[in-house]
């Protein structure tokens, strides 16, 4: 049965990786990255992944109901896929942050959860990111299934025949949105 009451918090090594539920077969690879990886990863600094879980383990291990991973990335921005800023050129890379895996428990599905899991993950961007580092975009390549969320939550399509033909296309939103 799941908590009511849920808290956003960085991943420990003694969570429970094994229990997430994301029912369709599609997700097996979501569910394999955090039994397998994501502590690792973690741990050598390759990815920081923050989970959802009952608020009463905010400070002590528990089981993940959702999980979000963040990982440093930079877009390849050809032909005015992304407005340029200025003096750039036409071809540049832009500095990102890469939601690489997002993921919420099929049982949670719907109650605002993956909401809380992103406003987190762009306030952490916007308030000790990007104020620090040169950083424009936040980014995912997201799942046919997933782009009319990413676009309810203000992403766009890179705009390039190649990306809007790839499996998990690129959707981007722009920091300077975030950060005044
Ligand atoms: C995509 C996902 C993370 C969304 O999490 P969630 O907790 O169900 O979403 P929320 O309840 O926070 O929904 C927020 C809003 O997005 C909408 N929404 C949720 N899933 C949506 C979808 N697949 N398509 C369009 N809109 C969606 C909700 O209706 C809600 O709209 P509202 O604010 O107008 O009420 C979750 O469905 C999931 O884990 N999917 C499987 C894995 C996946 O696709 N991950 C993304 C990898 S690219």
């Amino acid at each position: 049965m799941p908590p009511t009451s849920l808290a956003v918090r960085p991943i420990r090594a003694d969570d429970d990786f094994k229990s997430l539920s994301l029912g369709h077969k599609d997700y097996v690879p979501l569910k394999t990255f955090l039994k397998r990886d994501a502590w690792d990863f973690e741990r050598c600094c390759v990815a920081r992944t923050h989970v959802l879980v009952g608020a009463e383990h905010c400070v002590t291990a528990g089981r993940i109901w959702g999980y979000i991973t963040l990982v440093a990335s930079e877009v390849v921005a050809v032909a005015n896929s992304i407005p340029p800023a200025q003096r750039w050129s036409d071809d540049y890379r832009v500095p990102a942050v890469k939601i690489a895996r997002m993921a919420i428990d099929s049982e949670l599905h719907g109650k605002g959860w993956g909401n809380l899991l992103l406003s987190t993950a762009l306030a952490l961007v916007k308030d000790h990111v990007s104020r620090n580092i040169g950083c424009r975009l936040i980014v995912t390549d997201a799942k046919q299934a997933a782009v009319s969320y990413y676009e309810k939550q203000g992403f766009s399509m890179l705009d390039t025949s190649e990306n809007r033909a790839l499996k998990t296309p690129i959707m981007f939103m722009k920091l300077d949105r975030l950060v005044t």
